[in-house]
């Protein structure tokens, strides 16, 4: 990873570990936790009343999505899930419930803050069906094709290699798994200056991909059945949105991104005249780099 991603990185975190801490500290306030986001397009406003009031008030306090994806995954009974960046843990709470006994619903968040809250908040919801995992959603902690359905929100936007979390969404899915998010997405004409003006990169607008380079890097993971629809705008040009996408079932249950057709080593059309980054806002150089599957040339 180059200086300026870790750098991004850890930027993340620190915002994300602060959020944590806010709400936690604030566990004493007289009616609950303060709200770690005012915002009207984030946070937990965007859950359904019946929702908010089954969970532990830090968990729906410590909401930062921009929807909400256990409402369009549409979770079976006894399914398996995974959040990426999972937060205080809110949609991790909502999928146990839905998955229920024989489900299972797990987390992954690289902030020690985040995770310690979204623990606090399991054992307060009395949730046994849930597994908090520490780790990047670049490369995620669980062996592959272990999961029906893969969920997040409002964290891809944040990643500094998006073809990776694209791949690892891929691997870990079984064949025929599906994946619901939500996600800012930009429109296709806002070049990424355009949408560093509207919002900073940790607020979850400047690394936002545009709907073409959502698909393309879904398609390039191996996803098929893409469907991307905006739900409300966030900011002039950009919008909350739901991502719908399936891995084949005829997938090979091992195979992650890098080995599928079109893509390798994080670029489209590799070694070919037409070959790009699979991640838009990386050189050709940088996502060969930072794929990990030896591939330089
Ligand atoms: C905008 S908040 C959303 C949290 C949660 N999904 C929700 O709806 O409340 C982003 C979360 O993703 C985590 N995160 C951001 N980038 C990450 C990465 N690359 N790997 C793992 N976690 C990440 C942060 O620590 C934070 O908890």
């Amino acid at each position: 990873m180059s200086e300026q991603s870790t750098d991004l990185r850890e930027t993340v975190r620190r915002r994300y570990a602060a959020a944590a801490v806010k709400v936690t500290e604030g566990g004493a306030a007289c009616c609950g936790p303060e709200p770690a986001e005012t915002d009207e397009n984030f946070g937990s406003t965007l859950y359904a009343a019946d929702e908010r009031d089954a969970l532990p008030a830090e968990a729906v306090a410590a909401s930062l999505g921009c929807g909400n994806p256990t409402a369009v995954a549409e979770l079976r009974e006894g399914e398996r899930v995974l959040d990426l960046g999972s937060g205080g843990g809110i949609d991790v709470l909502l999928s146990a419930r839905r998955v229920g006994p024989t489900g299972k619903a797990y987390g992954v968040d690289m902030t020690d803050e985040m995770l310690a809250l979204a623990l606090a908040n399991a054992e307060k919801a009395g949730a046994t069906n849930v597994e908090f995992l520490k780790g990047t959603i670049e490369s995620v902690p669980l062996p592959a094709a272990t999961v029906d359905v893969v969920i997040s929100n409002c964290v891809i936007n944040l990643s500094v290699d998006k073809a990776a979390v694209f791949a690892e969404t891929f691997r870990v899915l079984r064949p025929g798994g599906r994946i619901g998010v939500s996600d800012v997405v930009a429109d296709d004409a806002l070049t990424p200056g355009q949408r560093a003006e509207r919002g900073d990169h940790v607020g979850c607008i400047a690394g936002a991909l545009s709907f073409a380079e959502y698909r393309a890097g879904l398609r390039a993971a191996g996803f098929t059945g893409i469907e991307i629809v905006p739900t409300h705008p966030v900011a002039d040009g950009m919008h909350s949105a739901i991502i719908r996408a399936t891995k084949p079932a005829t997938a090979d249950a091992t195979a992650g991104a890098s080995g599928t057709a079109d893509t390798c080593c994080g670029v489209n059309a590799c070694c070919t005249p037409t070959e790009s980054a699979a991640d838009p806002s990386r050189t050709v150089t940088e996502a060969k780099a930072a794929s990990g599957c030896g591939c330089t040339g």
